[in-house]
């Protein structure tokens, strides 16, 4: 157990992500469903998508992200001292993913958990680092978004197979005198159960006569996005006393261009301000967030001192959004 140490802030000190090889753009996808690649960008905004094959499982995504962030946080793998991994598509029921992504680390003894919160599962993620490095619990902590939302994909289904992809955002958080994570707010309404979900985990618990993949009310879920998104922007913002002039970056869920359209106009935001990837990954839930980060990081956009305004919604439903100094 590391000397607990009081911490000010929890900072973000490197990030890493990894994408499937296999590109499947939205051409690919119209010899196999009635679509088209108009129809995707129109409604979605998205024109490609990475989709795992048999060897990149979520722990092996998750492994990849997690070096790359690692590196570029200048530590070594045995500094980290708690493993966190936001994922709804895990490889299996057990052994965790969190624990398979230890074994490949080599870090064996630290903890380690997975956390569902479905595309909000960076955001949550955030969170859940912050309390345990502001407590001195933990003082350097991985966290990893990761899905394999592929495995969960009816692919005779176009209202739902052309909006996701695969992949793994990661980050390496550490305690700091100096922001920092400014703050995290995250909600959760269970009432829309059935407007978003996956009948599948342990096989004899599926629902009988559903098939185990992802079912939506795609209309549903784009009003209840829109007014959360807004919502939980309004409300971290006044919480910390700022406003739109304050944001140098909105890094939002990438599941729908016109969502986060919606979402960057009620923040009075040009979208020259919004990170983007939605177009190249689809929708790739908790790891969307992670990806679009390191994304920024690595061609420089996102500068030092910046301030990042991360927001993300997700079936059950889950939702948040964290402002963040980097
Ligand atoms: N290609 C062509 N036509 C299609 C496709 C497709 N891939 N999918 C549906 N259609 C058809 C429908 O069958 C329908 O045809 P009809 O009028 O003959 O009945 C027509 O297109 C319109 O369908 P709608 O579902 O009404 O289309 P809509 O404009 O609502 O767009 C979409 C659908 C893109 C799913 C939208 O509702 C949406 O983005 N919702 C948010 C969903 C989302 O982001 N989910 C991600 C997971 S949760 C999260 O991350 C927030």
């Amino acid at each position: 157990m590391p000397e607990k140490v009081q911490a000010k802030f929890t900072r973000i000190i490197g990030t890493g992500s990894y994408l499937p090889e296999k590109i499947v753009t939205n051409d690919d996808l119209a010899k196999i469903v009635e679509t088209s690649h108009d129809w995707i960008v129109e409604r979605s905004g998205i024109c490609q998508r990475h989709i795992a094959n048999e060897h990149e499982t979520s722990s092996m995504m998750a492994t990849e992200a997690a070096k790359k962030a690692i590196e570029a946080a200048g530590i070594k793998a045995e500094d980290i001292d708690l493993i966190l991994i936001g994922t709804t598509t895990p490889d299996m029921v057990l052994p965790t993913t969190s624990t398979l992504v230890q074994h490949n680390l080599g870090i064996y003894g630290v903890p380690a958990f997975d956390f569902a919160a479905a595309c909000a599962g960076f955001i949550y993620g955030l969170n859940i680092a912050d309390q345990f490095i502001k407590t001195g619990t933990y003082k350097t902590i991985l966290l990893v978004g990761v899905e394999t939302m592929s495995s969960v994909l009816d692919w005779t289904d176009r209202s739902t197979c052309v909006l996701f992809g695969d992949g793994a955002g990661a980050v390496i958080l550490q305690a700091s005198d100096t922001p920092g994570i400014i703050s995290t707010h995250i909600h959760a309404d269970g009432r829309y159960k059935d407007v978003l979900y996956v009948p599948t985990g342990l096989p004899n618990r599926a629902k009988p006569g559903l098939l185990p993949y992802v079912h939506m009310e795609g209309k549903e879920v784009f009003k209840f996005a829109v007014k959360v998104l807004g919502d939980v922007v309004d409300e971290i913002l006044a919480a910390n006393n700022m406003d739109c002039a304050d944001i140098d970056w909105l890094i939002p869920h990438q599941a729908n261009l016109r969502i986060i359209t919606a979402t960057a106009k009620k923040l009075g935001l040009s979208m020259e301000k919004v990170i983007l990837t939605v177009q190249d990954h689809g929708n790739t839930s908790a790891a969307s967030i992670a990806l679009a980060l390191d994304r920024g990081v690595r061609d420089g956009r996102i500068k030092p001192g910046q301030t990042l305004l991360l927001e993300a919604v997700g079936g059950s439903f889950v939702w948040g959004a964290s402002l963040i100094r980097i």
